[in-house]
């Protein structure tokens, strides 16, 4: 019994001693932990203390040796800085980073500062503008009423005079191809372009061998009293409208709702922010609308009459005749231009809509250059 209970004991003993012994050396590891954590946070805290006190000074000393350029600083505050027209358009920005920025938009409509709202004339050329010497004229007069924007040829080097309306309106270019993505691109880098500049309310795309038809005042009046833009669209079923629709563009755009129009546009601000802000609809027209889906014809038209078709007149400002066929429209030589052929083109009046006023203000023909 005894030596049963000494064995018991013994077992007890050793199992105690065997409990004792593990706290003791996990006591140990635990004290050593702790003191190692308490010498880590203590040189922590110092050191913290040392470098924040060390950064506080450091820019205390930058502040103070900066001091003078903080009154510059302070002047991008001021409204007068984000109003202000850039008197040259020529920027640094890539076509993205240019987009990105035009994208920008004020969401109160109240102007905090006396607005006169302008049209943004934006020549989409090839190289020189045979026609300036008439747009001069267009334009003398109105300073603080239009802006002007020239996209050509990079390789184009233009030659204004200081004097010219067209003087330092040239902005980034690159090659813009006839039917290509490349003539949406640069249409929208015109456009952003525009935007940049606050006062600008009015866009109106134009081609070297456009002509106005009406004076500036009458011109300006007739858009800037317009409710809706004028960019032309219609759904033509035939092999030239319809007939270029691709059914990989479903489900975003459906047969139905594909739409034809003329180049030639004229839009509000708020149309004009989203042509320039639009990724939805650019990489479907950029893929499936190639030749002889000729896109300029069809990305602004389909685009817009689904996104904001109620804010459109569905037709041009400019003329273009068509009526000797072809893929080019007519041109017109020295006899063929008078004063009844402007009468003439003048007196072309919209019935439905607008009643008693011009239908075009514009007027475009190729080869003007034969004209003047
Ligand atoms: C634009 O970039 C060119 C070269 O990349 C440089 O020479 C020029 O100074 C830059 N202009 C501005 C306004 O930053
Ligand atoms: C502009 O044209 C309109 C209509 O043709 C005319 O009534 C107006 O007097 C002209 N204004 C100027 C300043 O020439
Ligand atoms: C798209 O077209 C299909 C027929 O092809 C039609 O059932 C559908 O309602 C159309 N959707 C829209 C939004 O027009
Ligand atoms: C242009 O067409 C759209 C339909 O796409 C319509 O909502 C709008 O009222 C039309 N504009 C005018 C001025 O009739």
């Amino acid at each position: 019994m005894e030596s049963r209970a000494m064995v018991l004991e013994e077992g007890k003993e050793r199992t105690t001693n065997q409990v004792k012994g593990l706290p003791i050396t996990l006591l140990r590891v635990l004290i050593l932990f702790v003191t190692i954590c308490a010498v880590f946070s203590v040189i922590s805290i110092y050191t913290l203390k040392h470098f924040g006190i060390e950064s506080v000074v450091t820019t205390s000393v930058m502040k103070s040796s900066f001091q003078p350029c903080r009154g510059e600083q302070d002047r991008l505050l001021d409204l007068e800085d984000w109003i202000r027209p850039n008197s040259n358009p020529i920027h640094n920005m890539s076509d993205k980073e240019l987009l990105w920025r035009a994208s920008f938009g004020s969401r109160i409509k109240d102007y905090p500062f006396k607005r006169v709202p302008k049209v943004a004339f934006m020549f989409l050329t090839k190289g020189p503008l045979p026609l300036a010497p008439l747009w001069e004229r267009f334009f003398k007069g109105n300073e603080r009423l239009y802006s002007i924007y020239v996209h050509s040829l990079p390789s184009f080097q233009p030659q204004f005079s200081r004097s010219s309306v067209f003087y330092n309106r040239q902005i980034p270019s690159k090659v813009a191809e006839w039917g290509r993505m490349s003539m949406c691109d640069a249409e929208r880098r015109l456009l952003a372009n525009a935007l940049l500049d606050i006062y600008n309310e009015q866009f109106v795309l134009l081609s070297e061998s456009c002509i106005p038809l009406y004076n500036f005042s009458f011109v300006y009046n007739y858009i800037m009293e317009s409710k809706h833009s004028f960019m032309s669209v219609f759904d033509d079923p035939g092999p030239y409208g319809r007939g270029r629709y691709r059914n990989e563009m479903a489900p975003l755009v459906n047969i139905t709702q594909w739409r034809k129009g003329s180049q030639w546009f004229e839009v509000n601000r708020k149309i004009a922010t989203s042509i320039v802000e639009d990724t939805r609809y650019y990489p479907i027209f950029e893929k499936y609308c190639r030749p002889a889906c000729y896109v300029d014809e069809h990305y602004f038209p389909t685009m817009l009459s689904i996104e904001a078709g109620k804010a459109l007149a569905n037709r041009s400002l400019t003329w273009v005749d068509w009526s000797r066929g072809g893929a080019h429209p007519a041109s017109f030589g020295k006899s063929d231009i008078r004063e009844e052929f402007i009468v003439r083109i003048r007196s072309r009046h919209h019935c439905k809509y607008m009643k008693g006023t011009p239908q075009f203000v514009f007027f475009l023909q190729e080869n003007f250059l034969l004209v003047l």
